[in-house]
């Protein structure tokens, strides 16, 4: 019974087990190249439509191995043993040798099986028959590993390296790697918990552990009252998995009003130029008061007077990178003419005033541009020049949170090669199969747009500059796309 228990696995855990992404595995099973039963796969099946999978060839592999070099790296620098690396370690080679072990006595109950199926038969066999059968039924216990057995023994591993949350009550899943925070791999995997300092402080990201252990990784000032301990509640930005599976019930952003509007002040880390006419501006965030927004969403950005030379400035930008690097904010600045809100900061960043080491204040999150909850279309994304900074954001979050099958970008640009992150879309496009960039000149959006022939099952997201991205929404709901489905911000 223990053996084939083990033979089943999650969608996510065989997705993870893999290597590829959970969207790609579950349209396999769509397409009838791999059978499923009630959200879950056999290690029989996964083998057989992946013969090729191997410890050295699965993505996963690599990421454990990645984890197992970083905590060496860490164990060496510490020079104090034994560190809580080192035990992961043990753990490790303990649980391959376990899934040798599983594998084994695997083995042997299905000959005792067989065995007890030939006693219970009519005629019982004769005596020279059953030593046969249990001399070849010996041979297969002892001989080298059949199909699959490998999956379950790299399942096993894997267990013991990551573990899997499923999250109450939405349903989501996700996976936390080696000792991180809970509240880290949450984020990694795009999920929006409630959460504020970050730090075990306010304990705004205390979630309930229904099922599983959890444990403490950092230190925390937060003191749970009686009724909250009796109920398993932890901190997610102080505790790790314990188990290797583990249900979490906790509060979620589900749309942009649950998220506060918070302000906070951050540090310039760099400016960087990406083309003429726009900057890369690099703010972190203290550790302690982290900024918490939606993919999507925009920010005011603020330089005190001593910065800007005399008068206070701000400037409203769409956050470009993805919230699950919460300290980490990219904002893409172009070069403002005298009538846009923003000219004044703009013009701090483009002249030198706003450098490196300098307080910014960050205020908000602001905006609906987020994408749609437990839509399954297929995702198309429409920026018009510095309108991709947004949409970076949600194609950076799409993609950790596996949110469709296929994604198309459309850049235009009213320069030639005013795409001023070329490589990175490409980068996205030659790693992700089912993903598609189009680099264009404006006059030549419309055109491409209405020749993408699921453009109208899709769900649309457009953004760049007012005059511009109204013009092409009104052009993209004559074309067939239905209001729910376009989702527009002008910058
Ligand atoms: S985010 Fe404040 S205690 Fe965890």
């Amino acid at each position: 019974m223990l053996a084939n228990m083990s033979q089943w696995l999650t969608i996510s855990r065989a997705a993870h087990l893999l290597g590829i992404s959970r969207v790609a595995l579950q349209k396999r099973i769509r397409d009838g190249e791999l059978p499923s039963f009630d959200g879950m796969v056999t290690v029989d099946d996964v083998q057989r439509a992946w013969p090729q999978l191997d410890l050295d060839e699965s993505g996963s592999f690599e990421k454990t191995r990645a984890i197992r070099e970083d905590a060496f790296a860490r164990r060496l620098r510490e020079r104090v043993l034994p560190t809580q690396e080192t035990l992961a370690q043990r753990i490790f080679v303990q649980g391959q040798e376990l899934a040798e072990l599983q594998r084994t006595l695997t083995r042997y109950h299905r000959l005792f099986e067989t065995l007890r199926a030939r006693l219970d038969g009519t005629p019982p066999p004769a005596a020279a028959d059953l030593a046969q059968l249990l001399d070849e039924g010996l041979a297969r216990a002892l001989s080298a590993p059949a199909p699959g057995e490998d999956v379950v023994a790299l399942d096993a591993m894997l267990r013991v390296m990551s573990a899997h949350v499923t999250v109450k009550p939405s349903g989501r899943e996700f996976f936390v790697e080696g000792s991180e925070t809970l509240l880290k791999a949450a984020l990694r995997a795009g999920l929006s918990p409630n959460y504020g300092c970050g730090n075990g402080n306010c304990g705004l990201c205390k979630a309930r552990v229904v099922a599983g252990e959890a444990r403490a990784v950092a230190p925390s000032d937060y003191h749970f009252s009686e009724a909250e301990k009796a109920q398993n509640h932890v901190l997610m930005c102080a505790c790790t998995a314990l188990s290797s599976d583990l249900v979490l019930e906790l509060l979620e952003a589900g749309a942009p009003e649950d998220i506060p509007e918070q302000r906070i002040v951050a540090k310039v880390r760099r400016i960087d130029a990406l083309n003429d006419d726009v900057m890369r501006l690099h703010l972190q965030t203290p550790r302690s008061n982290r900024l918490r927004f939606l993919a999507g969403q925009r920010v005011t950005l603020g330089a005190s007077a001593g910065v800007a030379g005399g008068s206070d400035i701000h400037g409203e930008y769409p956050v470009a990178s993805c919230p699950c690097d919460d300290r980490n904010l990219i904002f893409h600045i172009r070069r403002a003419d005298r009538r846009s809100a923003s000219a004044d900061f703009s013009k701090c960043v483009f002249d030198g005033r706003i450098k490196a080491g300098d307080d910014i204040s960050a205020w908000g999150p602001w905006g609906r541009f987020v994408l749609e909850k437990g839509s399954a279309r297929p995702l198309v994304f429409v920026a018009v020049d510095e309108g991709f900074a947004p949409i970076n954001s949600l194609i950076e979050h799409a993609i950790a949170v596996d949110a469709a099958e296929s994604i198309t970008l459309y850049w235009a640009s009213a320069e030639a090669g005013g795409q001023y992150l070329p490589n990175q879309c490409r980068a996205w496009a030659a790693a992700l199969d089912e993903f598609s960039y189009l680099p264009l000149a404006v006059d030549e959006l419309l055109s491409a747009l209405k020749a993408n022939v699921a453009l109208s099952q899709s769900d649309v997201y457009l953004a760049g500059a007012a005059e511009s991205v109204e013009t092409l929404a009104a052009a993209l709901r004559a074309a067939g796309v239905s209001p729910p489905q376009l989702h527009v911000e002008a910058l």
